[in-house]
């Protein structure tokens, strides 16, 4: 089957010539149906995972280290977020595309945040945005949502609190976890339609994922999550160096990638390419 056809969730049942919905997870969720979400920070990478059937991109502000070359997401600005998002919504036909609202762009409050993902949604065409923060951000998705923007949230670890909360597991002893169920009741309640887990406990994860309406998607939080999300490099082998320990790499692009490279270079200084087919005669 190519990849062009290959359909592993049915969420694409009543999605065959339109873009997943937010209502589309809720229904996922009522079934008790996995679903699959990828990050992802250009249109001809957008385009290949779209094709291969999975239903929600994000373009996360993991760009910032995964594709821009900041050492974290911090520096990762509006007009960076909005560029990627409207190249991911072009080369994608189905996949809900899902824009991270960078730091600083929503953390003032309610009316910074519609601004901000105002922009990804009306000018990038987003179908929806992500935030960071459980009851902290509870202000800002209630007026998105309110406005008619749907909002994923993401608790749990939040890098754009890296100087304050480094990469540590969140969620561990009793006041930590009863702090995240309450960060995950408190989403659902001001109405976002999915919630991120990151870096969690993975029997505090289930926990939390059995006790709201909303889908969890968890990242180093276990298999009791509704949904899955991987930063697409560290996915694919893609990312130098170190991956998280959650991360299962399902290829090796960057040697793939590498060995490319140093065919084309050693063909070039041999003077094998280009050939008499790949001239103009
Ligand atoms: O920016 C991102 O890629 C994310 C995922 C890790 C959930 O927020």
């Amino acid at each position: 089957m190519s990849p062009a056809q290959k359909q592993p969730t049915t969420l694409y049942g009543g999605a065959k010539n339109r873009r997943v919905t937010v209502r589309d997870l809720a229904a996922a969720k009522e079934r008790g149906e996995r679903w699959p979400m990828l990050t992802a920070y250009d249109a001809m990478t957008a385009s290949v995972f779209d094709e291969s059937g999975i239903p929600v991109l994000l373009v996360g502000d993991s760009m910032g280290n995964c594709h821009l070359g900041y050492e974290t997401t911090v520096p990762v600005t509006m007009d960076e977020t909005a560029m990627l998002t409207a190249a991911v919504v072009r080369g994608s036909k189905r996949a809900l595309v899902v824009a991270d609202l960078p730091f600083g762009s929503y953390q003032e409050g309610p009316v910074q945040a519609l601004r901000s993902a105002t922009r990804l949604v009306k000018d990038a065409g987003a179908g929806a945005v992500k935030l960071e923060g459980g009851e902290r951000s509870a202000e800002q998705i209630e007026l998105l949502v309110a406005s008619g923007i749907p909002v994923m949230a993401h608790i749990g670890l939040t890098p754009q609190s890296v100087h304050a909360m480094g990469y540590r597991v969140q969620g561990r002893g009793e006041e930590a976890a009863q702090q995240l169920l309450r960060d995950a009741k408190s989403v659902q309640d001001a109405g976002a339609f999915a919630v991120v887990l990151e870096a969690v406990p993975a029997a505090l994860a289930a926990e939390v994922t059995r006790s709201l309406h909303i889908p969890t998607v968890g990242i180093g939080a276990g298999a009791g999550c509704d949904a899955q999300v991987l930063v697409w490099t560290d996915m694919a082998g893609m990312t130098g160096g170190r991956v998280p320990s959650f991360v299962k790499q399902y290829a090796q692009l960057r040697s793939v990638l590498g060995e490319a490279a140093t065919s084309f270079a050693d063909d070039v200084i041999a003077g094998d390419f280009p050939g008499a087919e790949h001239s103009f005669a």
